[in-house]
């Protein structure tokens, strides 16, 4: 499996930092407000499980699965719910928690169900932003970093639902998926 990275995009100590930097920014930001994090499944459960820890304030933490991906590289463009939330959002302070935005679909169609379901807040923290590929106008609010227009894989993110373990992000070689 391990042939198929092309190379280390992101070290494990690089997403530590950025995990750390984002955590104290949140902490400063949402002093005193009710804060939920929604970690959206699957990929986002390493990000959430290490964020969530950075983060030293009293939250609360709630998990839906969204999916606009088949086994292949490219968006479908049609987000599908397939688990909601439980949690009453309404007048708390929701922060959406993703591993990637690429297309921009899947958080601007959260974004908006979100804001009318009368959430006090709606933003967007991501481990990774993909500008290359944005189809919708939407920027997230807290971002780890910025990578170029390859396919990654590792720290949750997945290749037909493989390489989430990875501890570090990796670039997947273009003949592992065409
Ligand atoms: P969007 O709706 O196109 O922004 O899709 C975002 C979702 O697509 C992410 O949460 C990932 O699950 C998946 N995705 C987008 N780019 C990549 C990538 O480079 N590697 C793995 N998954 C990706
Ligand atoms: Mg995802």
């Amino acid at each position: 499996m391990k042939n198929n990275i092309k190379c280390e995009l992101l070290s494990e100590q690089k997403i530590k930092e950025a995990v750390e930097k984002m955590g104290a920014q949140i902490t400063s930001d949402y002093k005193g407000k009710e804060l939920v994090l929604i970690c959206i499944l699957k990929g986002s459960i390493i990000f959430t499980a290490d964020l969530m820890r950075a983060i030293d304030l009293p939250l609360k933490i709630d998990f839906l699965a969204a999916s606009s991906y088949g086994s292949g590289t490219q968006s479908s463009g049609t987000i599908t719910i397939k688990k909601d939330i439980d949690t009453d959002i309404k007048g708390k302070h929701v922060l959406l928690v993703e591993d990637i935005i690429d297309s921009g679909n899947t958080l601007s169609r959260l974004k908006k169900m979100f804001s009318e379901r009368e959430a006090a807040s709606v933003k967007i923290c991501t481990m990774l932003d993909k500008p290359a590929r944005r189809e919708t106008e939407i920027s997230p609010d807290y971002c780890g970093y910025t990578v170029p227009d390859e396919f990654v894989v590792g720290c949750g993110l997945d290749f037909d639902e493989y390489y989430r373990n990875l501890p570090y992000i990796g670039v997947l070689k273009p003949e592992a998926y065409e």
